[in-house]
């Protein structure tokens, strides 16, 4: 056979495979998201999302401590408070769900583990929205920006060391980075959900925040269908202070994540959303696929996407894997 070029020769052994290996995932660039429940005696198991729960001050504890000795990056952490309002005003208050559960976090692991904390509405209304609505029942944008500056500054005081901004509101970074610098938080990072698409694959997290969302978010995340769009959220955020741009979902949009990192030089993190991952553990456990090699290739498709950083509710299993 004349073949001058045997790619074959680079496949042959597991040595040869890793020595030209290009993607690695690591422990230290994942996100474990955590849900923490105001009032639980014991930790409540969310259905639509198998191994995942919502945890009370001890699990919470527990679940820090072993994600950081596992050597898993951040934890990223979202309250679910048992009382709603129509604007969300527990989110703003000292004492609330979120805060707590981030002071429980830093009580454990201090300086050595960044803790994120939500800045979102959604899970502190009634009607579910991200922000709170005006007389005709549409999310009022500028009137949030006023809620995310006072939630901000609670997150920040409770020791949160990075601010989820998760709400897709136009102006949000510029606006929480300016409460911050006023009362002197410089150094409080900002991960901006930059591109954020209003997307089917939250399904199962709407169970885990106990979310009581009427109708959609379409006027505020983005259309599945847009990519400029992406690059123009991600440039408004970059030029308002974002410290880091967040893509989301992540499997569905790995094309948006490769435009994302090509265009910024801050660090780009992509979210594997609840949905993606309950596809994955419906189907291993229907039999239909080996569940650890179909999340380590999720997670490296990702990576090799062009994601710096991956959220994703099995960094604590897959570093205990990559420890092995
Ligand atoms: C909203 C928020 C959502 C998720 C993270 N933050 C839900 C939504 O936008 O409807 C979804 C995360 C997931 O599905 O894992 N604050």
């Amino acid at each position: 056979m004349d073949i001058h070029e045997r790619p074959r020769r680079l496949r042959q052994t597991d040595g040869m495979r890793r020595l030209v290996r290009q993607v690695h995932l690591n422990s230290g660039n994942l996100i474990l998201p955590v849900f923490v429940r105001e009032g639980a005696s014991q930790p409540i198991a969310i259905g639509s999302m198998p191994g995942v729960f919502q945890h009370t001050q001890s699990s919470l504890k527990a679940a820090v401590n072993e994600a950081a000795s596992a050597g898993v990056g951040s934890v990223m952490i979202f309250g679910v408070p048992s009382h709603k309002d129509a604007n969300g005003d527990a989110a703003c208050a000292h004492d609330s769900i979120l805060a707590d559960a981030i002071r429980w976090a830093k009580e454990e692991t201090g300086d050595s583990l960044p803790i994120i904390a939500d800045l979102c509405l959604d899970e502190f209304t009634t009607h579910g929205h991200c922000g709170v609505l005006d007389a005709n029942g549409n999310v009022d944008n500028d009137a949030t920006l006023a809620q995310y500056q006072r939630m901000a500054l609670t997150l920040a005081d409770a020791g949160a060391d990075i601010l989820g901004l998760s709400g897709m509101m136009d102006g949000q970074v510029g606006a929480v980075r300016k409460a911050l610098d006023a009362q002197g938080k410089i150094d409080t990072v900002l991960l901006a959900y930059a591109a954020k698409y209003a997307s089917a694959f939250y399904g199962p997290f709407r169970d885990a925040v106990e979310s009581t969302l009427e109708g959609d978010r379409k006027s505020y995340q983005q259309d599945p269908g847009n990519v400029n769009e992406a690059i123009r959220e991600v440039r408004l955020d970059v030029a308002e202070g974002a410290d880091i741009v967040m893509v989301k979902p992540g499997l569905p949009y790995l094309d948006v994540i490769t435009r994302v990192s090509a265009e910024v030089d801050v660090p780009v993190a992509a979210y594997v959303v609840s949905g993606e991952s309950s596809m994955i553990e419906a189907a291993a456990a229907a039999g239909m696929l080996d569940r650890e090699r179909a999340i380590l290739e999720t997670l490296t498709s990702v990576k090799r996407a062009g994601a710096d950083i991956i959220a994703t509710y099995w960094a604590t299993e897959v570093a205990h894997l990559l420890n092995r």
